[in-house]
């Protein structure tokens, strides 16, 4: 296993996703083809919208009209989800660690004001600070980014940030690699794979929310490589 400083581990998360955006940035963020049309894209965005958000609008919005909240996407790729969020909440802000991820999603979005796209660092959202005080976001959400990093550490740091930013009670929604072993043998990832990243047993869920501050109130997808949770800050 090729062992690398958590600096070159982000260089290589960068590099690589920068290399897959210009490859065919819309069949990475969403495998299921390899051409996707504008209106495909948007569609597929809203589907995961309508699955996993406007279904559940109760620990999403709590009672507040989605047209007054302010959300966060961590990992917003070429803008397939930042765009159908930006039709339902009043503010979006989202971040990735790839800058061509984030030029093809603020092309993506240009007709939607109320999205703003930033670059990050990859494993914090400092980026975030000149625009969002602590506290700030109502709801965040993340879906198919923390299954492909490689560093435990990084995505509890995420989840640490998303914290800092939530308001207390809000509820940070987001999907984890499930999927802890394969035909009886353990599935590991190695650090330097940014395809295949780590994933998280029911226990270590459990762990990671109550080192970073949220209750862990429902979990659906254990053992899956769709682990679903829904953490509210505590
Ligand atoms: C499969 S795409 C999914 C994009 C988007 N969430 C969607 O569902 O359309 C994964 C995204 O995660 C981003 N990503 C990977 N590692 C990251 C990290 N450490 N910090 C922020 N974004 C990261 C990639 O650049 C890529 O845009």
């Amino acid at each position: 296993m090729q062992s690398l400083t958590p600096e070159q581990q982000l260089a290589k998360m960068r590099a690589d996703w920068d290399a897959r955006a210009r490859e065919n940035a819309r069949y990475y963020v969403a495998t299921q083809q390899e051409l996707w049309s504008d209106d495909e894209f948007i569609r597929s965005g809203e589907s995961t919208v309508s699955e996993q958000i406007r279904n559940d609008m109760i620990n999403v919005c709590q009672g507040k009209n989605p047209a007054e909240m302010r959300v966060l996407e961590i990992g917003c790729g070429a803008g397939r989800v930042t765009r159908a969020l930006a039709g339902l909440f009043g503010e979006v802000f989202a971040v990735d660690i790839s800058g061509e991820m984030i030029a093809q999603a603020a092309g993506f979005l240009k007709d939607r004001p109320n999205a703003r796209v930033f670059k990050n660092n990859g494993t914090d959202l400092s980026v975030l600070n000149a625009h969002l005080p602590d506290g700030a976001v109502d709801f965040a959400f993340s879906t198919i980014v923390f299954q492909h990093i490689p560093s435990r550490e990084v995505i509890e740091t995420y989840v640490r940030e998303v914290n800092r930013l939530l308001r207390p009670g809000g509820l940070f929604k987001f999907q984890v690699q499930g999927y802890v072993e394969q035909e009886g043998i353990a599935y590991e990832s190695t650090p330097d794979d940014t395809w295949l990243g780590v994933t998280f047993s029911d226990e270590q869920a459990i762990a990671l929310a109550e080192a970073t501050g949220f209750e862990p109130r429902h979990r659906h997808g254990a053992g899956e490589q769709y682990f679903w949770l829904w953490f509210f800050k505590r």
